[in-house]
């Protein structure tokens, strides 16, 4: 009997395994493995030995090469991300829920860099060129040079890119990209990964940068993004809320520039505008100092972001209590409440808690556990914070407050926003405060006593 080659797949994670099961062993998903035919029929039988290949030249870390000259976008947020403009022949993958307005925004930087000077083709898969043609015009860029494609078929894709040579080409998106050599179905990880693999190749070998746009489900029915993450040189990110304006674009890996890095945008009516003052929007809607709101001053890639904490604490009716976190780690939270149980006898048991990051914003940083800490507490005891006041900290399981990093960029955002004191942890480098009024505490109990007198 012949031997089955095929393989089987999880859309998930792109774990893949030589039998079906109805559990992914690696990610967990259930329902979400698929048989696939492998990519080839397989390397020869025979190692590749050292005789057959051509010497590849070799040179040394102290050559000097210019750097890459970059291209501005003109869109200073988008510029920011990307690490000061789009560099030749880098892969770009923008991963995003599908409504987020990843086509928005790629339309947008298609038709800025063609006003640029760079030759841009757009290939959607998604769209007619005539939906896309409406879009261009009600954002008022239909006078743009791009090239717009209606395609889907990878090889006539590639054709078309060796024959045009442009600059910069945009795939919408790469899970409706199918190449004719893989026998599966388009949006299946081996086409992806294939169709990413094919684009990523020939913008290395022809000097070309391509933007892959890369839709992500919750219920990981469609092959995510993530099995091509490692494959491309920058990977962005494309959050919000659907019922906020503000949309982030965040990179989390780049070859090019700094990881972390946040772009803000707003989604108007005609397209996504930059917002170049992230901190006043944030706080645009806070209204008078209310108990549970703290403001806590982050950074985010290289730049300080402020913004509102919102802590509610109740006596809740069930028997287990509720904890629901938007915006921030809910197991960071738990350890937030265990240490002020455990260091400071403040229970939370019989009370549920609800802790929210105002305008849809998503922090990660644990510099923000006092301010989680403060609006906490705020809420709980029913007592507002000074107004004027922001607050950063790491907290330790043994309830000291540890130092953290770039306190002075932190200081003079707060103070460009109108604040006029901080509560930080002790020993942090401060440097020149300027006007800034520091409270510098050493343990999670000082601050209780300090701010709430005594808990
Ligand atoms: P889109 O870019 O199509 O999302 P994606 O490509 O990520 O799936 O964005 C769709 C949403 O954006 C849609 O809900 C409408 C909204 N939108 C605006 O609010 N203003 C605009 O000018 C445009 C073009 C879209
Ligand atoms: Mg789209």
């Amino acid at each position: 009997m012949a031997k089955s080659s095929s393989t089987f797949v999880c859309n998930a994670c792109g774990n893949t395994t030589s039998k079906w099961s109805g559990r992914c062993e690696a990610c967990g998903a259930w329902n979400t493995i698929t048989e696939e035919a492998p990519l080839t029929s397989g390397p020869a039988k025979k190692t590749l030995g050292g005789s057959r290949g051509r010497a590849t030249p070799l040179t040394d870390l102290s050559s000097s090469e210019a750097p890459p000259p970059r291209t501005s976008s003109g869109l200073s947020e988008l510029d920011r991300v990307l690490g000061g403009g789009l560099v030749p022949s880098s892969a770009i993958l923008v991963g995003g829920d599908p409504g987020i307005g990843k086509s928005t925004l790629l339309l947008q930087a298609a038709a800025l860099f063609a006003r640029a000077g760079l030759g841009v083709i757009y290939a959607s898969g998604e769209e007619a060129s005539a939906q896309v043609r409406m879009r261009a015009q009600r954002l008022g860029l239909a006078d743009a040079p791009v090239k717009l494609a209606a395609e889907t078929n990878l090889r006539d894709i590639l054709t078309t890119l060796e024959q045009e040579r442009p600059a910069l080409a945009i795939i919408d998106s790469i899970q409706t990209m199918w190449a004719d050599n893989v026998e599966s179905a388009p949006g299946s990880v081996s086409q992806v990964r294939v169709a990413a693999h094919e684009l990523t190749n020939f913008a290395k070998r022809r000097g070309m940068a391509v933007i892959m746009v890369g839709h992500v489900t919750k219920d990981g029915q469609i092959a995510g993004p993530r099995v091509i993450e490692h494959m491309v040189d920058t990977v962005l990110y494309f959050e919000g809320e659907r019922g906020h304006q503000f949309r982030i674009l965040r990179a989390v890996k780049n070859r090019f520039g700094p990881a972390d890095e946040i772009g803000v945008f707003e989604m108007t009516g005609g397209g996504l505008s930059e917002v170049t003052n992230p901190s006043a929007l944030f706080l645009s809607e806070r209204g008078q100092p209310s108990p549970g709101s703290v403001v806590f001053s982050g950074i985010e890639g290289t730049r300080p972001v402020l913004c509102e904490f919102q802590a509610l604490v109740a006596p809740t009716p069930h028997s287990q209590p509720r904890r629901t976190v938007v915006g921030w780690d809910g197991g960071r939270l738990a350890m937030i409440l265990a240490v002020l149980e455990a260091r400071c006898g403040i229970p939370f048991a019989g009370l549920d808690v609800y802790l929210n990051v105002a305008g849809g914003m998503k922090i990660s940083e644990p510099a923000a556990d006092l301010a989680v800490a403060a609006a906490l507490l705020s809420a709980r005891e029913d007592v507002a914070l000074p107004p004027e006041t922001v607050v950063f900290g790491e907290i330790s399981l043994s309830g000291a407050l540890r130092p953290v990093s770039q306190t002075e960029l932190r200081l003079k955002e707060a103070q460009k926003l109108g604040f006029s004191s901080a509560i930080a942890p002790a020993g942090g480098k401060t440097g020149e405060s300027g006007g800034m009024t520091l409270n510098q505490m050493g343990d999670l109990t000082a601050f209780v006593g300090d701010v709430f007198g005594a808990g």
